[in-house]
């Protein structure tokens, strides 16, 4: 079968390399920095599977049929499946996502392929799919949900927590073209996950053909949800914190109840990354005319929360006479070279007004300045200029600096 993927990014490459174990696949970008990279073996983003697929290109013995590409004529004619991965931004102008680049990409399947079927994985408003497949008067176009986490995009994929594609359900013939991309997708995952045991008793990967727009409402609920998660667990630092209790004795005991669970529920500057910040609004967005009080404090209580962490790096330097406040890392993960919407940057934001100095320290930005903020890549000349070190994720090559530093990482953990 041919499968194209327009956008090689975390979402793109990681879907292109899983289903190139066991199909031809042709991953169009319009960088072409990345397409000569990805045909050199290189991996455009630090991500340890996609790594050692891309060196090794025979994962499991067999060889990747993987082709990067910027010619669009080669990677649509022909193909049976066109998987969109390309970004979605929020436009905070217009409140809404921008998805002009999965329109320009569906455009350009079209002109080589009219009979290929689409399947969005770029993430998009509810009801967009509906909405589209009746404008464009094209019956086949799918949405198909992307849940991996940056960093272990290709992990995620090969060992999914579940599988949605939605297809409207009164189509047999996009039901059964959304059956079978749940089977491609199955396909490409891990040996032994289509017998794994899941905690709520069933066997395998969790499978689901729902509607389009009822799978677009999972992806946004899904990450409203997470960022829920952050932000309660970050209140209830600020509470602690301003109240002189130990937020880490309260959140074990808290995360003892099972309904509660452990995981996800370290404390931190803000929830952050490329999906969360915009996801959340979008769905906030989709809430117009909607009762609601929940999504509407989800996003406020982002705000709030770096309002706060301001607040306490700034209280550590009053008084001092030209304080320098040291950024530790602009990345929001450890382990991380990428810093779209980290929540440290709204931050700096906010100590910037306040006519702090700030110094950078970020070794994979190969530049003199960040926004205007002076950066180093000497990691002793940062820590003796600083006054106050301030660290989204603690790093232990900080411990020789620890009372300098201001983190929330208390579990030592993303
Ligand atoms: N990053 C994540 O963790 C994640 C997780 C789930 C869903 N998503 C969603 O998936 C989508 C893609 O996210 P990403 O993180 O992979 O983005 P990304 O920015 O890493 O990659 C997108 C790629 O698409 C390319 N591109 C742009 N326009 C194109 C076009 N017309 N044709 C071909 N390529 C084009 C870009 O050059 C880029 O390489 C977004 O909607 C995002 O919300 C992302």
């Amino acid at each position: 079968m041919k499968i194209a993927v327009a956008g090689t990014g975390y979402v793109g490459l990681s879907v292109a390399l899983l289903l190139a174990q066991h199909h031809e696949v042709h991953a169009l970008d319009i960088v072409p920095e990345k397409v000569e990279m990805l045909n050199a073996g290189t991996s455009p983003i630090v991500d340890k599977e996609i790594t050692a697929f891309l060196e090794a290109n025979t994962p499991g013995g067999r060889p990747l049929d993987f082709h990067a590409t910027l010619d669009a004529r080669q990677a649509y004619t022909g193909a049976d499946y066109a998987v969109i991965a390309t970004p979605t931004n929020y436009d905070e102008q217009r409140n809404y996502f921008d998805t002009s680049s999965v329109e320009a990409a569906i455009a350009a399947v079209r002109q080589y392929s009219p009979n290929a079927w689409i399947v969005i994985k770029s993430t998009i408003p509810v009801g967009y799919t509906k909405q589209l497949r009746e404008t464009l008067h094209d019956g086949r176009i799918l949405f198909s949900p992307e849940f991996l986490r940056e960093g272990h995009a290709l992990y995620d994929n090969l060992h999914p927590s579940r599988i949605v594609v939605g297809a409207p359900q009164d189509d047999s013939e996009a039901v059964g073209a959304a059956r079978a991309f749940v089977r491609l997708l199955a396909e490409g995952a891990a040996q032994g996950e289509a017998s794994r045991h899941n905690p709520d008793g069933t066997v395998g990967i969790p499978e689901l053909v729902v509607g389009t727009t009822e799978a677009e409402a999972i992806k946004l609920f899904s990450n409203t949800y997470l960022a829920l998660r952050v932000a309660y667990f970050n209140e209830l630092d600020t509470y602690a914190e301003l109240r002189n209790l130990d937020t880490r004795a309260i959140i074990d005991g808290v995360c003892l109840d099972p309904r509660i669970g452990p995981g996800y529920n370290n404390p931190s500057f803000g929830y952050g990354g490329y999906c969360l910040p915009k996801d959340t609004k979008q769905l906030l967005a989709n809430y117009a005319a909607v009762p609601q009080n929940l999504i509407e404090a989800i996003v406020e209580a982002n705000r709030t929360r770096k309002d706060f962490v301001a607040d306490e790096i700034l209280e550590r330097v009053r008084g001092a006479e030209k304080p320098v406040v040291g950024i530790y890392r602009l990345t929001m993960k450890s382990g991380s070279d990428n810093f779209r919407q980290s929540a440290i940057q709204d931050v700096m934001k906010r100590l910037l007004a306040e006519g702090a100095t700030l110094l950078v320290y970020e070794p994979t930005l190969d530049a003199a300045d960040f926004n205007g903020n002076e950066v180093t890549r000497d990691l002793a000349a940062f820590k003796q200029r600083a006054d106050v070190i301030v660290a989204n994720r603690w790093n232990d090559e900080l411990a020789d600096v620890a009372g300098k530093v201001f983190t929330r990482d208390l579990f030592k953990r993303d």
